[in-house]
């Protein structure tokens, strides 16, 4: 399987934050907010894989910021390494203020998700190369990540 560029699975999502998706405030949910990660990180491990993939897990989760209802919410994620049935996606997401325009970082997450075969069981993945600075450091540091994941 011939190794694959992160951009060919960068995955963009934006989506609306309604008066359903926010708590009493009018604050953006965080089990919402973490639903729409997981789907775009969904669709960037499947790209990826050419597989259908599984969440097997979600970690280092930030909120480090509210999102109100009418901000704009884009979601990027992006593959920083591929091990032999699992991938690790870094997904970020921002949220912005339409009146002002004024964009800044909401939340920030690993997930792992493996591709599976028609029988459900765990399938080989193409391989991750990295070509940026960036992609190489988070590509070594991710096998740190993985190892540090499996032992909780
Ligand atoms: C994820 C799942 C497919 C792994 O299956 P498994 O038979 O336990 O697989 P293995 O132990 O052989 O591991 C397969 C890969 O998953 C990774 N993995 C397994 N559990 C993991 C976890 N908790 N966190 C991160 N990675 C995990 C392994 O490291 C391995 O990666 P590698 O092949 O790249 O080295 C299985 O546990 C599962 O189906 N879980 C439920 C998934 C689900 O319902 N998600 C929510 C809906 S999408």
């Amino acid at each position: 399987m011939k190794a694959k560029a992160p951009k060919h699975s960068e995955t963009i999502m934006t989506q609306i934050v309604f008066p359903n998706d926010t708590n009493p405030m009018g604050i953006l949910q965080g089990g919402r907010l973490v639903h729409w990660l997981d789907t775009a990180a969904a669709i960037c491990s499947q790209n990826h894989a050419e597989h259908i993939c599984v969440t097997a897990s979600i970690d280092s989760v930030k909120f480090k910021a509210p999102a109100k209802v009418g901000d704009i919410v884009t979601i990027k994620a992006k593959v920083t390494r591929a091990f032999t049935s699992s991938m690790e996606i870094f997904v970020q997401a921002w949220a912005k203020k339409v009146l002002t325009q004024k964009e800044y970082l909401i939340n920030e997450a690993y997930f792992t998700f493996v591709a599976i075969d028609d029988n459900a069981n765990p399938t080989q993945v193409p391989g991750l190369k990295p070509s940026t600075e960036k992609e190489k450091i988070e590509y070594q540091l991710a096998e740190e990540r993985k190892l540090a994941r499996l032992k909780v």
